[in-house]
């Protein structure tokens, strides 16, 4: 009979095989110094480009005091057990109440964290007769929410309203022998090219079929919309969402999550989600946190245009230079060049060490062979020199790229 641990001692998976190249460098590296836009990393300043704190709350003075004093009065246990068991406070509640409000849902309940709370969401949401249609690009969380379901599921093609309706025609047919219903899934932004869901179009089938919604809007909370909440205020569709999603990591700037839907629907939500009844609820220095973040985010609209200013100005100014940064329609900005992967981890440390930039990067098989991707998070903490500063280095580090700079650096490190 074979070890169970033989596979791994084998075969350290897809990313992990690179973990001798990689860590510490390209992959677990170390930031360090407060959270904002220009952190240390190996010891040098560098401009991040990496963190999703969009509105700059991570290190705002007001969040850091409201964190501390709920720490110093509630310490990092409280409250005990699950919600349904113990876990209850009043200031959950109130959470929750102004998260419903904020994006324009009868109610709304809390998640330890999106990751995990997608999964139960979309697990509490389906029973095996019902078909999940959901993009093939859609982030980990809703694949693993969907590997949960034990009926029928289609993908279709990222972000594509000719595959979406075939896909909803087929699940149709299903569900006539099922007897089921049909559950859509998307994204508001696309968190590694930041294109926007094509909400507007795929609530518009909602005329010929009979499907219900789940949006992802983890990159559209706070950063799109007239008031923040997000991609589906942004298309005006906000109200054809039927349950809407979103975490505390990026624009709150903390940590857990929360859906959004009619009344009835979290009522029967908050009796079904297993990550909920079954896990401890959200501490409350946390809870506490939240609420301090939400009232900046609803009184201070200064933060999201900060913000803007400075995706604005990054993207026109990578257009102006003739970088390819795909479609996107949000704050994440990807940059597309061209080359191998020893050619893009040459033109990362380049980058890091020569110019004081650090922004992640992404290569294949995330994305075609070939392409180089550096997926740029603008934040409300970066100022108009940290954008010239990092355009100026974008210029040099695409030469370099063209001239088979990096092609001779890489084959040198081969060699070696
Ligand atoms: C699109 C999307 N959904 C869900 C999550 C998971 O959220 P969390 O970090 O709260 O687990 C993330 C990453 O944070 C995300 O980018």
């Amino acid at each position: 009979m074979k070890d169970l641990f033989e596979k791994i001692y084998r075969d350290k998976g897809p990313l992990g095989k690179w973990a001798s190249h990689a860590e510490g460098y390209f992959v677990f590296p170390k930031l360090e110094g407060q959270i904002s836009n220009r952190m240390k990393f190996q010891g040098k300043d560098v401009i991040t480009w990496s963190i999703n704190d969009y509105l700059g709350l991570a290190n705002h003075p007001e969040v850091r005091k409201v964190d501390a004093e709920a720490g110093s009065q509630y310490g990092s246990a409280y409250p005990m057990g699950a919600r349904m068991m113990s876990g209850h406070t009043s200031l959950h509640e109130q959470l929750q109440d102004k998260l419903a409000e904020f994006v324009n849902k009868e109610a709304s309940y809390l998640l330890n964290f999106g990751y995990q709370g997608m999964v139960s969401t979309i697990d509490a949401l389906v029973t095996k007769h019902d078909v999940i249609v959901y993009d093939v690009d859609a982030h980990a969380c809703i694949i693993d929410g969907v590997r949960l379901h034990m009926g029928k599921r289609f993908t279709y093609k990222h972000n594509d309203i000719e595959s979406i309706e075939k896909n909803l025609e087929r699940a149709t047919k299903m569900t006539e022998h099922t007897g089921g219903g049909i559950l859509v899934i998307t994204e508001g932004v696309f968190g590694m090219r930041g294109e926007q869901g094509r909400l507007k179009e795929i609530v518009a089938l909602k005329k010929d079929y009979n499907f219900r919604l789940l949006v992802d809007d983890a990159h559209g909370f706070g950063t799109l919309g007239k008031t923040g909440a997000g991609a589906g205020e942004e298309q005006g569709v906000q109200d054809e969402i039927d349950v809407y999603f979103a975490t505390f990591a990026k624009s709150m700037a903390g940590t857990g999550a929360f859906i959004a839907a009619d009344k009835e629907i979290i009522d029967y939500l908050k009796y079904n989600l297993r990550s909920q009844m079954f896990a401890k609820s959200l501490q409350m220095q946390l809870v506490v946190g939240a609420l301090k973040r939400l009232d900046m985010l609803r009184t201070m609209p200064e933060l999201k245009e900060n913000l803007w200013t400075i995706v604005n100005a990054l993207q026109s100014g990578l257009k102006e230079r003739g970088f390819d940064i795909g479609t996107t329609q949000s704050c994440v900005t990807p940059v597309f060049l061209q080359g191998s992967v020893p050619e893009a981890m040459a033109l990362v440390r380049d980058l890091r060490e020569n110019h004081g930039i650090f922004c992640s990067i992404v290569v294949y098989p995330v994305v075609p062979k070939g392409v180089i991707l550096l997926r740029m998070i603008p934040t409300a903490t970066h100022t108009l020199e940290d954008v010239e500063e990092t355009l100026v280095a974008f210029s040099a580090i695409r030469d370099r790229l063209e001239n088979g700079t990096y092609k001779r650096l890489s084959a040198a490190v081969v060699a070696d």
